[in-house]
């Protein structure tokens, strides 16, 4: 097999570094170390759509997914990251991608197996497995579930057979309608991602898709508005899609239509019934720590003395050889301390409840002192509100919420 041509950070993995190299003293004081949770990535698709920008390749064609060999390789990687997690329980696992349902439910369940043997899971922990409708069979769900998944995420992205096609996807509204059908029968809770702001979309397809997901009854919709990324087919060929204005009155009808629901808006993208909300991203949003395994997989771990993020190596054959020779992080480094506030606010800033500035202390290493003036200005400026304890963003934060987290950038 070729090895792509690969950009520099693919050319040598980042030096193998023992728990040592991690617990050395530094400046930063952190008194407790944040929830943990695992992210696994899976990263081919049946085609690749031409708006995502995600690890995600398109499979060569029947037999051609090493299903035993990635399984292969993910154990190793996780072996050899165990130590830099070591007796931390993990609250969640998330195995996204790439299309995770293209795994067979034996893939799955050996995969979780591995994850249980090697890590303590607690009691209950969520276990989210991404799902694409052009991947679904009769009883598919249900096997997953035995597998030990407790939560599944289709990506349906729109019900309307035309805007379906101009996004490039390999099913149609009835497929996506069948299989979130069968995936309410299967699981508890599952969470349906649409796109909005579509090619050629107009309110009334919006009203359409809005209508046909919320009589689906979904526990949790995540809600994206479709953006055009750079080294996508999209951003070398650009669609027309809905001027800003129109985008933000379907943000509107979004929001009231999924509050009437009975969805509660609690992340900028992310609507959910009480007690249906995403443990694994609230975890990303309040700062918590995440070790991600897979091709490109990026983790963020938490030490005494750092915070560190690391990233796996993203080409697909690339990352199970060095996985399975025992290194797969192509890049390692501590955050800088300055930095720490300013992707605390990215994350946090994110959630309509927001976060206790105990957290931030705990989590960050710095004091409340050192962000005050920044709090002040986004006060006065009507971005947020508080008191000694909490923080949350206002619905004008919630609107101008780069603004607001910019307030936090390092001086
Ligand atoms: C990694 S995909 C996982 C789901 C699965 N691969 C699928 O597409 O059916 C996660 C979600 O990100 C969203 N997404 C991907 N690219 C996007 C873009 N350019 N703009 C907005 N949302 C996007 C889609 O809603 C997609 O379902
Ligand atoms: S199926 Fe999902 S991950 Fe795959 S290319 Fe399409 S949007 Fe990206």
């Amino acid at each position: 097999m070729t090895i792509p041509i690969l950009p520099a950070d693919e050319a040598a993995p980042a030096p193998q570094r023992d728990i040592q190299h991690y617990m050395r003293p530094g400046l930063l004081q952190l008194r407790a170390l944040p929830p943990l949770s695992l992210y696994v990535h899976l990263p081919w698709c049946l085609k690749k759509c031409p708006y995502c920008d995600f690890n995600s390749h398109a499979v060569g064609g029947a037999g051609a997914l090493p299903e035993a060999r990635y399984l292969d390789a993910l154990r190793a990687d996780l072996e050899a990251a165990l130590p830099l997690v070591w007796g931390r329980p993990v609250q969640t696992v998330f195995i996204g991608g790439g299309t995770p349902s293209l795994f067979s439910p034996a893939s799955i369940d050996q995969l979780l197996g591995d994850i249980r043997a090697l890590l303590p899971l607690t009691a209950g922990a969520e276990v989210t497995l991404e799902a694409n409708p052009g991947t679904f069979e009769k009883d598919r769900f249900r096997a997953y579930r035995a597998a030990g998944v407790t939560r599944l995420s289709v990506g349906v992205q729109s019900f309307n057979d035309t805007h379906l096609a101009a996004l490039g996807r390999v099913h149609d509204g009835a497929q996506a309608r069948a299989a979130v059908e069968e995936a309410a029968q299967a699981f508890d809770t599952f969470n349906l991602d649409l796109m909005y702001a579509l090619p050629g979309q107009q309110m009334a397809a919006l009203d359409a898709d809005l209508e046909i997901a919320l009589a689906l009854a979904p526990p949790h919709l995540s809600i994206y508005h479709l953006t055009i990324e750079p080294n996508t087919v999209f951003a070398k060929y650009p669609p027309v899609v809905p001027e800003d204005d129109l985008a933000y009155a379907m943000l509107d009808r979004i929001t009231e239509r999924t509050a009437a629901g009975g969805l509660q808006r609690y992340e900028v993208s992310a609507y959910a019934r009480a007690g249906h909300e995403c443990a694994h991203n609230l975890n990303y949003w309040q700062f918590g720590d995440y070790l991600g395994i897979g091709a490109g997989a990026h983790s963020k771990l938490s030490f005494a003395h750092r915070v560190v993020r690391q990233t796996r190596f993203r080409e697909p054959v690339l990352y199970m050889e060095r996985a399975l020779s025992g290194n797969a992080v192509a890049q390692d480094a501590d955050v800088r301390r300055a930095d720490l506030a300013f992707e605390f606010m990215l994350n946090a800033l994110r959630l309509r409840g927001g976060f206790a500035l105990q957290d931030f202390v705990e989590r960050t290493g710095q004091s409340v002192a050192s962000i005050a003036p920044a709090l002040d200005k986004a006060e006065a400026q009507g971005l947020i509100a508080r008191d000694m304890v909490h923080v949350r963003p206002t619905e004008r934060g919630f609107d101008f919420l780069s603004n607001l987290q910019e307030l936090f950038l390092p001086g």
